[in-house]
């Protein structure tokens, strides 16, 4: 099976488990699916126009956001995600090492959208961006906003 769809069972699997989970949530699980679903549809298409490597740009938007579904919480998710989501993807048995920690990295700088980083880094924070823009979901901060206006012109060519 193509990993991509293999992961987003795996995740999806996961959400299911939190559903039953007595947490405070600051973002619905509905959104968590959608999101991460989404996001890795844009990640695909921005790693082809890059030439950077599709499936794992997939999979890496796919998780991207592995910290805030399992702890509810929006503040520093990407921090919280990164131990957690090494262990995850070890568990999947569909990765090398090297891929786990580019996986985990790129999760783990997500938030970090002023700095630039590796191309698939990138690619996460900018599909993260264009995702929340497309469902009106508000984008707060400047650097979300350049992020945007560079990525509508790349998308429109
Ligand atoms: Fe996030």
């Amino acid at each position: 099976m193509n990993r991509v769809f293999e992961i987003q069972e795996k995740i999806l699997d996961k959400i299911a488990e939190f559903e039953s989970a007595d947490i405070q949530r600051d973002i619905t699980l509905s959104w968590e699916r959608i999101h991460l679903a989404s996001c890795a549809a844009v990640g695909r298409i921005l790693a082809l126009k890059r030439g950077a490597d599709p499936e794992l740009s997939a999979i890496a938007c796919s998780v991207h956001d592995y910290g805030r579904i399992i702890t509810g919480k929006q503040r520093d998710h990407a921090m919280a995600g990164y131990e957690p989501l090494k262990l995850f993807l070890e568990e999947s048995g569909c990765f090398t090492p090297d891929e786990v920690e580019l996986l985990a990295t790129a999760a783990k700088k997500h938030s970090s959208k002023k700095e630039v980083g590796s191309p698939i880094e990138e690619i996460v924070k900018d599909a993260d961006v264009f995702d929340c823009y497309q469902y009106g979901m508000p984008l707060d901060r400047e650097e979300q906003r350049a992020r945007l206006k560079t990525i509508l012109e790349e998308i429109s060519h």
